[in-house]
């Protein structure tokens, strides 16, 4: 049980711990309902270390404890214990009883499906055993697992087998949260790698018996991520074996454990027929994230919880490089910035705001965020495009040498990039500290040749942040000619002040510039574009990004025109998309990207932003009338864009084949709203690729003719866990706002509503939240059972739970019928008896808005 009162835990105080952990060995014996678990810990007291000797532990049933083999009695809290120890190096063995199959918090030692595994990071270490749970304590372990499974695995090498037995060591200091262990009755996908200095490599991608099919991708990815970590960084991976292990029931996408990652299966299981071109690409990026961890994550780890961004910022930012240069950068891109505008921004201006290195939390599984991830990726982004690619690689060399095998901080981050440029880096510091989304109003002016753009930057103060100070933003500008030329190229401006005037001299005539492309900084650009301007840049920018932006500036503009007074659709979109679409010179991928819309969620941040109640039912109508309106003014292109793309050739989940299924797929869902649903029907009944297979059947749903298609997909797929997420998640997503809560609580009620599986239960709750207008259905019925769930799954499974809530972080925008009933649930799941930290502190920093 847990504190009534939950601690707030603070940046500012932080201490060493009083001990160096020379080693750590580990004997576990399993068994389902009391697993016994043996430590062996030898410290070494610090010289000047803290004598205060306290080890975490959670849920442990102390068999007993000892102290250079003299038995002793600890005092026991339900957080850790404190005992007293000599003042010299002593060995503490402990023998503790724990409860994996109990366990459905998915955090510590659990079991999924029969198989043993574990999940640390980032606290779940001290429910394993007693241990200075905290990322500044590293060790070498050993490990003995006694079990009866055929397959026994944990971190390192494999130093030893018997019969029921196998031990492992890991040669590297780690801390406690990338421990791992995993028994079961697994097969392997094998394969190998040589690295560059030689090392031969045994790969292995573990999973239960039936997914051996789904294993290749995967490991081809793994090496690519080596070869690619190898070419551009110079990493070298440094065990004589890489385990990867693929588990059903887990929190998040995966874990980067030293040598041992452990995957979500529907983060690296993939076959043609039964994962799409979407998750192809996800599986490729999420493999190279958790590998790249094993330099930046694990040979150089965190010194504390907050400074979660100096490993996650910067591996997301290596992930984004890989996936750019092995598909298409500007698709990349543009994806990156849907997604961080969605979710990031959001959590930017809502009461969940917080710096990319925070300074105080409750529950720090809370802050594993799109602000922590995604802007401290960006963050990256932008010091690499201020010191430039050679001082980044210079910088980062600097940094692998300077602290490989230590605890650092963002400090120790900046001063490397400091040290090889001799920048002085005080001000760019503040986009780690700073909370929320810079705005960026635009001004210009033209006279006598030269172009004069004047910039004002603000951030509005939150509680986080409530004295703001400019930020360094690198803006990259290009500016174009009358006749669609560029007459200046690309060039980074570093803007340092609060309002700053950089000037372009020797102009023919008034350029149209085109502003912070490629996303340069996590802005909200603020310009009045003269008319006819944005059209433009949709058919001329040379910057893919910002060529795509202004079409989505265009959608956005329109859509919000239709909300606010029932307008049409704006001719000049609608003729900019036509040009686009018709261009067989633009690829495939990045025409169906042109071709889709601001999200729902969007479009309600947008009319938020301008000072407006978004109404979640007029956002629907519009965008279904400008759907339409597409689908009619393209009518002439459809068929022909359609059958130019389609793959003849064998599936590949490459981009270039992924492109063209994305085109065709958008293509089809316009088709659809002018056949009703014929092409969509053909495309379902022959698709031998399930990215074509539910992209039919998406089409179906929506135009109300996919009765019989879902229940002969249920049919072919009921066995396929993975396939059938997708069946659950898209019925919700799919259905009309006035029967979404009712489709998904329909769904809870299935037989194959696992709810304990947290992709399970997502695929149905979490797709109610996607659901924009029919989660906010305006009788509250998506609030309720959303709710309904909160309540049911927390005590369960605090995590996933608690990840949820932030479906409601945006509840201020609405109007206050809605604000009521949101209250109404919030307050009703605030008032559940027992109610975990981790749910508490979501929902009480999100009722506090
Ligand atoms: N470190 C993991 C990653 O980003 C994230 C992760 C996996 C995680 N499982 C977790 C974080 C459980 C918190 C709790 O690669
Ligand atoms: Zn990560």
């Amino acid at each position: 049980m847990r504190d009534a009162a939950p601690k707030t835990i603070y940046l500012k105080d932080y201490q060493p711990f009083g001990y160096d952990v020379e080693s750590v060995e580990l004997v576990f014996d399993l068994v389902p309902n009391a697993t016994r678990v043996r430590a062996s810990i030898r410290f070494v007291p610090k010289p000047e270390g803290d004598r205060n000797f306290f080890l975490h532990g959670e849920d442990l049933k102390l068999i007993s404890a000892s102290i250079d083999g003299t038995s002793v009695s600890p005092t026991i809290s339900a957080e850790g214990l404190t005992c007293d120890v000599p003042d010299k190096p002593f060995l503490w063995e402990a023998e503790v009883e724990i409860d994996p199959q109990g366990n459905t918090a998915l955090e510590g030692l659990y079991m999924s499906n029969g198989m043993y595994c574990t999940q640390c990071e980032a606290e779940g270490f001290r429910k394993i055993t007693y241990y200075p749970d905290r990322p500044d304590v590293l060790s070498i372990f050993t490990v003995t697992i006694n079990g009866p499974h055929p397959v026994l695995l944990s971190n390192g090498n494999p130093t030893a087998s018997a019969h029921h037995s196998a031990t492992w060591h890991d040669p590297w200091p780690k801390p406690a949260y990338l421990f791992a262990l995993v028994a079961g009755d697994l097969v392997a996908h094998s394969d190998s790698f040589v690295t560059r200095a030689g090392r031969h490599v045994d790969l292995n991608l573990w999973v239960r018996k039936g997914d051996l099919h789904k294993c290749a991708f995967g490991m081809q990815a793994l090496k690519d991520s080596m070869r690619w970590d190898e070419k551009v960084y110079g990493r070298e991976y440094d065990l004589d074996v890489f385990n990867i292990v693929a588990v059903d029931d887990f929190n998040m996408g995966a874990m980067e454990n030293k040598g041992l990652n452990i995957f979500n299966s529907s983060a690296v299981l993939a076959s043609p027929e039964t994962a799409t071109d979407a998750n192809f690409e996800r599986i490729e990026a999420i493999i190279a994230h958790e590998y790249f961890h094993n330099w930046t994550g694990n040979r150089i780890t965190c010194r504390d919880w907050f400074q979660l961004c100096l490993k996650e910022g910067l591996t997301v930012f290596r992930d984004s490089q890989f996936t750019s240069d092995m598909r298409s950068a500007p698709v990349k891109r543009i994806g990156d910035v849907i997604d961080l505008r969605a979710r990031q921004f959001a959590e930017d201006q809502g009461p969940l705001a917080h710096p990319v290195r925070p300074e105080s939390f409750q529950e720090i599984n809370n802050f594993y965020t799109a602000t922590v991830y995604e802007k401290g990726a960006e963050v990256i982004a932008m010091l690499k495009r201020l010191v430039g690619d050679d001082a980044y690689a210079q910088a980062l060399d600097l940094y692998f040498e300077r602290h490989d095998g230590q605890a650092c901080t963002i400090e120790d981050w900046l001063k490397v990039f400091e040290d090889t440029t001799g920048r002085d880096l005080t001000q760019f510091k503040r986009w780690y500290s700073q909370a929320g989304t810079p705005r960026l109003k635009v001004e210009d002016s033209f006279e006598n040749g030269t172009y004069t753009l004047t910039f004002t930057q603000s951030l509005a103060p939150s509680k986080a942040t409530p004295e703001p100070a400019p930020q360094v933003i690198p803006i990259a500008v290009g500016l174009l000619g009358v006749d669609g030329r560029e007459v200046r190229a690309t060039q980074v401006l570093e803007m340092t002040e609060a309002t700053q005037s950089f000037r372009f001299d020797g102009l023919d005539g008034r350029p149209v510039p085109s502003i912070l492309r490629g996303f340069s900084a996590p802005v909200i650009l603020e310009r009045a574009v003269p008319e006819g301007e944005n059209a433009f840049l949709l058919a001329h920018d040379t910057d893919p990004f910002n060529r795509w932006d202004a079409g989505r500036t265009l959608a956005r503009q329109s859509l919000i025109a239709m909300i606010r007074e029932g307008a049409k659709s704006d001719p000049a979109y609608l003729d900019g998309i036509h040009a686009v679409l018709a261009d067989d010179t633009l690829d495939p991928a990045y025409r169906a990207l042109m071709l889709s819309l601001p999200s729902q969620g969007d479009l309600a941040t947008a009319l938020y932003d301008m000072g407006e109640t978004p109404d979640p039912d007029a956002i629907w109508r519009a965008r279904q009338n400008m759907q339409k309106a597409l689908a009619a003014h393209l009518a002439d292109l459809l068929t022909h864009v359609f059958g130019r793309h389609q793959v003849h050739e064998d599936y590949a989940p490459d981009a270039e084949q992924a492109g063209k299924r994305a085109l065709t797929g958008a293509v089809l869902a316009l088709k659809t709203r002018r056949d009703l649903g014929a092409a969509a029907q053909v495309q379902f009944n022959n698709a031998s690729n399930m990215t074509q297979k539910i992209g039919a059947l998406a089409c179906l749903v929506r135009a109300g003719r996919g009765r019989e298609a879902l229940a002969s997909f249920e049919a072919q797929w009921r066995d396929d866990r993975l396939v059938m997420d997708k069946w659950f998640a898209l019925q919700v997503i799919e259905a009309n706002p006035d029967q979404a809560a009712g489709t998904a609580e329909r769904l809870t009620r299935h037989t194959d509503f696992n709810w304990k599986n947290p992709n399970r239960f997502r695929a149905v709750l979490g797709a109610l939240v996607m659901n924009h207008a029919g989660f906010h259905a305006a009788d509250g019925s998506g609030y309720r059972l959303l709710a309904d769930w909160l309540i049911r799954l927390d005590p369960v499974n605090p995590q996933t739970t608690a990840r949820m809530c932030s479906a409601f972080q945006t509840w201020r925008r609405y109007d206050t019928r809605r604000q009521a009933l949101i209250a109404e649930a919030l307050d009703r799941i605030l008032a559940t008896p027992d109610l975990s930290r981790d749910t508490t502190e979501m929902l009480t920093r999100i009722r506090n808005a």
